[in-house]
């Protein structure tokens, strides 16, 4: 071995909310990694996404002693709001299930993340450029990669591809053995984050004929709010005034003051769609988060599933390298996947009741029935929040083997 050599159990690719997640699992129960990630640290600590932790995350990141900003921190809500007709709906989820949403920034679970992998003092390299995995047919997979101008190598047990849609993993594995399915929707989402104050005290969905507005929020003089606008839509074609009249428009409703205009200190574009890839493991390589699989914004579920796959996944681990045998990594696809297609199946149910489809007064209409029944039906708010919440993971948190 060189000294460029590494040797270690999983090489994990990718410092989002999957792979940190995992990378604490895994030192939980005494088993050594590395994490790699692309971009820099300041990056990944600043970069903007959704923030609705579901229950059952929130549960499983306590456990494992990540949560306690979290708890200090995030707005905790029972449910959502639903706006159509002018008229406000609160879905309270809590009432039916005893359970609750926390809002919380992807970017502050990821920084409480990063902040546990130092502290345990084992390897992670942000910066790191010209990813490759090879030989993972085999038991003895092999990750190269270039840092500090130096190209490294680590020969690993497992290699876990935490790193999202376009990373290298999903690139890597021989297309002629899974099946991708996907669906994409004519439409994105144009998100801001503004200095104003939400205009309800829980998120908020409006669906107006024209299409989708949503009134999210990370504090108490701080917004996040998305419109729904067509694929093609250039960000530049959108100035503050154009963005706030639209964001007015399709919330206008006859039960709240009008919503409170501001500074925009961000905005981005996201694509909407859902892709599962099965298997979502090829040798010693397993796919976790979205370089598995995406879902739509609408119900925030992204994030959630990166932290289930990676519970799975560790505590398959664990049995492995408690010398109980392979069986439960050749099952990671088999135990992931049914909660993964119930939230395709979830957020299909609020992407497609939402946002407009298509032209003309049946689709209006239709989606108008389906709001209806949400605004007035126990049965339909238990059902969505018992998914909101977050149904239970596949498999518990184990019991860490070792100290902490
Ligand atoms: N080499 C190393 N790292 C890479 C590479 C590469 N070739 N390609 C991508 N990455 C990194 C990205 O920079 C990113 O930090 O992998 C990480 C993937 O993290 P996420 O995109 O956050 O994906 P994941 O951890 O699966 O979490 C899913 O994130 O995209 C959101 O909305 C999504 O909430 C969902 C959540
Ligand atoms: C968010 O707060 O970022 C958010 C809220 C609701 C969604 C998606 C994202 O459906």
């Amino acid at each position: 071995m060189s000294h460029n050599d590494i040797r270690c159990q999983v090489a994990i690719i990718g410092a989002g909310p999957a792979g940190l997640a995992l990378a604490h699992m895994l030192h939980r129960q005494g088993i050594d990694s590395v994490v790699l990630e692309r971009q820099s640290e300041a990056h990944v600590r600043a970069r903007i996404r959704a923030g609705v932790i579901e229950q059952s995350t929130v549960d499983v990141l306590t456990e494992l002693g990540l949560a306690d900003r979290l708890h200090a921190e995030a707005l905790v809500h029972d449910g959502f709001y639903i706006r159509f007709d002018r008229q406000t709906h609160h879905l309270d989820f809590h009432r039916h299930t005893g359970r609750h949403a926390f809002v919380y920034g992807q970017a502050e679970i990821v920084a409480d993340l990063i902040d546990a992998r130092r502290q345990t003092g084992r390897p992670m390299f942000f910066d790191a450029a010209d990813v490759t995995v090879a030989d993972f047919d085999t038991d003895h997979p092999v990750v190269e990669f270039t840092h500090e101008g130096r190209r490294r190598r680590i020969d690993a047990d497992f290699i876990a591809g935490c790193d999202g849609f376009h990373g290298i993993c999903r690139e890597s594995i021989d297309a002629s053995r899974f099946n991708f399915m996907d669906r994409s929707y004519p439409f994105a989402w144009l998100g801001i984050m503004a200095r104003t104050t939400p205009v309800t005290d829980e998120g908020m969905y409006c669906a107006h004929p024209d299409g989708l507005s949503v009134h999210s929020m990370r504090g108490p003089h701080l917004t996040r709010q998305y419109l729904q606008v067509p694929a093609d839509t250039d960000l530049a074609d959108w100035g503050d005034e154009r963005i706030w009249a639209e964001l007015r428009r399709r919330s206008a409703s006859d039960d709240h003051p009008e919503l409170e205009t501001g500074e925009i200190i961000e905005r981005s574009l996201a694509p909407l769609r859902s892709v599962v890839t099965d298997p979502m493991q090829q040798g010693s390589l397993f796919l976790l988060g979205d370089a598995a699989h995406i879902v739509p914004p609408t119900g925030a579920k992204g994030l959630n599933l990166a932290i289930s796959d990676a519970c799975v996944l560790s505590n398959a681990l664990g049995v492995f390298y408690h010398g109980a045998g392979r069986d439960a990594l050749d099952a990671y696809t088999a135990t992931a996947l049914p909660r993964i297609w119930q939230a395709q199946a979830f957020s299909w149910n609020l992407t497609t009741t939402l946002h407009r489809l298509g032209d003309g007064d049946f689709d209006w209409n239709l989606r108008r029935a389906r709001l209806q029944r949400w605004a007035n039906s126990v049965d339909e708010q238990r059902a969505l929040g018992e998914v909101y919440l977050g149904l239970p993971f596949p498999t518990s948190w184990h019991p860490p083997m070792v100290p902490a």
